[in-house]
């Protein structure tokens, strides 16, 4: 396990990472979740004004499980993926009715909400309440199977719960928890911007010399796609 990853990842972040996103900045957990619910599947670019407009009609969870369905699906008219919209307005509801108004502050109950997968789950943990939680989207999965040269189907649901185990190896040890936020962040920026499905920046990339699937020349060989 390349020993060092998380402090390189935290260290580039600082300096190369994104960090004036209108969700970034904030440990609100009812921003952040609602940033990471339309982040999933959706470019940063076509999220902002929605981000924005979302926040001034439900400034918080209590305005949006008050809301009518119809109001919810009419501002996210656009973004896609409409059954998200739905998910967030039910997550709402359960946030205020079965937890006090309050998001819970672990990955493992985040997950229990409606539309919060575990990896949105530990993204919310994380960015919010400095938990040690993984995450493993489809950008991360990009950069742990080439970092590890990670040569198994993760098609196959064992080859998917090794790379997590994984994941969670890879995490800022104890002593460094506070470094959760910047570090989730920094993974995922590392996805976003430099370790790209083609042509990857490896020169410009702070953990090149921990890269497995670099040393063999073959970054692109990562994640294994199977063949339907
Ligand atoms: N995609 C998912 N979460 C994100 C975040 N916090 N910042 C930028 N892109 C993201």
């Amino acid at each position: 396990m390349p020993a060092g990853f998380a402090g390189r990842v935290v260290r580039w972040q600082r300096t190369h990472g994104r960090n004036t996103l209108p969700w970034q900045n904030t440990r609100d957990p009812y921003r952040v979740w609602l940033s990471e619910i339309m982040l999933q599947q959706t470019q940063v670019a076509a999220v902002l004004g929605y981000y924005e407009r979302f926040l001034a009609r439900f400034p918080d969870v209590q305005a949006l499980a008050a809301a009518p369905l119809d109001d919810v699906l009419a501002l996210w008219s656009g973004l896609g993926y409409y059954s998200r919209a739905r998910n967030l307005h039910r997550c709402a509801q359960d946030v205020v009715e079965k937890h006090g108004g309050a998001f819970p502050r672990t990955a493992e109950v985040l997950a229990t909400l409606p539309g919060i997968g575990p990896s949105t789950a530990a993204a919310i943990s994380s960015f919010c309440f400095g938990e040690r939680a993984a995450i493993l989207d489809g950008n991360v999965k990009r950069v742990l199977t080439r970092v590890l040269a990670y040569g198994d189907d993760l098609a196959l649901g064992a080859n998917e719960r090794r790379l997590w185990d994984h994941a969670r190896e890879l995490l800022p040890r104890r002593e460094l928890q506070e470094n959760m936020p910047r570090y989730t962040q920094g993974i995922m920026d590392l996805g976003a911007t430099i370790c790209l499905p083609r042509n990857p920046s490896c020169l410009l990339c702070p953990v090149q010399e921990d890269c497995a699937a670099t040393k063999q020349g073959r970054p692109e060989g990562f994640p294994v796609k199977t063949k339907k």
